[in-house]
């Protein structure tokens, strides 16, 4: 079977490795990819926000699969396009992307079922939601813009000032469009985060091993929140007490809440959880893979990929069989110098080989294009080095071994990935 991925970054490349172990795959394209999915991928220069683009993409190239990846043509009903056209695709149709899309949505679906998240408010005027935070006067709070905000739409208030600065950037001078027509105060909750990525057809679902993000810039979860500076799987939190708890309290009613809402969940749903001394409760819904949990977790499916998502696919996934290797794995990004701020691009990287990668390591793009077998900084996010180990420390060593065998001009990566 030929397979188109939707994407570009080392997500996609990580679904693209995953499924070239596959003996069922022949061709595999990727729309648009980048420099180093291009080793491993026909890469074709189409928008993966263009929806008729790439449903005539696939048609052309008579594929047997289109994967999804991100969650903005999710949002905008790729799935439901692709599904029109006969033509089978991983991911959520737009009305169950929207878990992910509208966090006004979500939050209203856990209240209405009884999913433990973190208590909230929702508002459409600024003034009526600084009122609230003011008469509420419990600090930090949090702010949510309601929509899609490239992983930047939650503010973490430390005062009523904080907070009134926040409502105004994401309410008045509307930083994240109409993204912020609406916001969610929410109740600020701590222990540690996990991530939980699920397999589900609507029906069933079967969580994959866990991971853990590190967000912040900086080492010691210091400086700015990205879209996630590495990983580690499994999450050392994460215990099989918990994983039980949190399949009974959050996973089932969640795929059984949006059954009953008329929007079956199918494809990748992505639990943000936050394991609180009152319980696991939910931070966010993603509707699609994590970048960069994919990268720790999909080296650890032994499982034929394409047989779990065809079984998704076509709604027997109960039958089908996930199983998970012990071995642990890491992921330690490395990104261009003041991302998620400004930075350079187009800045040579030394150190890797003709396909982009060192020994001891698998190497996934997310930011860099190959031009005359030279591979450059394209992105802020640029490599994301990963590598498995019989534990997480020994698999930690093994990812910054590579790392330190790879070097462009301002490179920066964290050095606490995983302690
Ligand atoms: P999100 O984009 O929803 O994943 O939020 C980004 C980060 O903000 C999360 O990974 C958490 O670290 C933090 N966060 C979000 N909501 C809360 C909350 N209610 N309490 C504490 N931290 C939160
Ligand atoms: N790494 C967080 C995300 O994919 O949303």
């Amino acid at each position: 079977m030929d397979i188109l991925v939707v994407g570009s970054g080392g997500r996609e490349h990580a679904i693209v490795r995953k499924l070239k172990e596959s003996p069922k795959v022949g061709k595999i394209y990727c729309a648009p990819g980048n420099g180093g999915i291009s080793r491993d991928a026909e890469c074709i220069p189409v928008a993966a926000m263009d929806v008729p683009g790439m449903v005539a993409l696939a048609k052309e190239k008579k594929v047997g699969l289109v994967f999804v990846a991100p969650d903005d043509p999710l949002a905008a009903g790729m799935v439901d396009a692709l599904e029109q056209e006969g033509i089978p695709a991983f991911g959520p149709r737009a009305n169950a992307a929207v878990i992910e899309a509208s966090k006004v949505f979500s939050k209203n679906l856990m209240k209405k079922y009884g999913i433990p998240t973190a208590g909230y408010e929702v508002f459409e005027n600024p003034q009526e939601a600084a009122d609230y935070i003011e008469k509420n006067d419990t600090y930090p709070v949090v702010i949510k813009a309601d929509g899609l905000a490239l992983g930047k739409g939650v503010l973490i208030c430390g005062d009523l000032q904080e907070a009134k600065d926040a409502l105004k950037e994401i309410m008045e001078d509307k930083v994240f469009g109409a993204s912020g027509n609406r916001v969610v105060v929410e109740e600020f909750l701590t222990g540690p985060e996990v991530s939980v990525l699920a397999f589900t057809d609507g029906k069933c679902v079967k969580p994959m091993v866990s991971s853990k993000d590190h967000k912040r810039a900086l080492d010691g979860d210091q400086g700015l929140n990205t879209g996630g500076m590495g990983t580690i799987s499994p999450n050392p939190y994460y215990t099989k007490e918990m994983a039980d708890l949190c399949m009974e309290t959050i996973f089932l009613p969640t795929i059984q809440a949006m059954q009953q809402e008329g929007r079956p969940f199918k494809g990748c749903l992505y639990f943000g959880l936050m394991l609180t001394p009152n319980g696991p409760k939910v931070i966010e819904y993603n509707s699609r893979f994590g970048d960069p949990e994919t990268q720790v977790v999909l080296p650890r499916l032994k499982t034929d990929f394409v047989d779990v998502l065809m079984a998704v696919v076509e709604e027997r996934l109960e039958e089908q069989p996930v199983e998970w290797s012990d071995e642990a794995c890491a992921c330690v990004v490395m990104a261009s110098g003041g991302y998620p701020g400004k930075y350079e691009k187009h800045i040579p990287i030394e150190g890797l080989d003709e396909n982009g990668q060192v020994p001891g390591a698998t190497v996934y793009h997310a930011g860099t294009v190959l031009e005359n077998g030279t591979f450059f900084t394209n992105g802020g996010r640029v490599l994301g080095v990963t590598a498995l180990g019989e534990s997480v420390s020994r698999a930690l060593e093994a990812a910054y071994c590579a790392v330190n065998k790879i070097h462009w001009k301002d490179v920066h990566y964290r050095k606490d990935i995983g302690r």
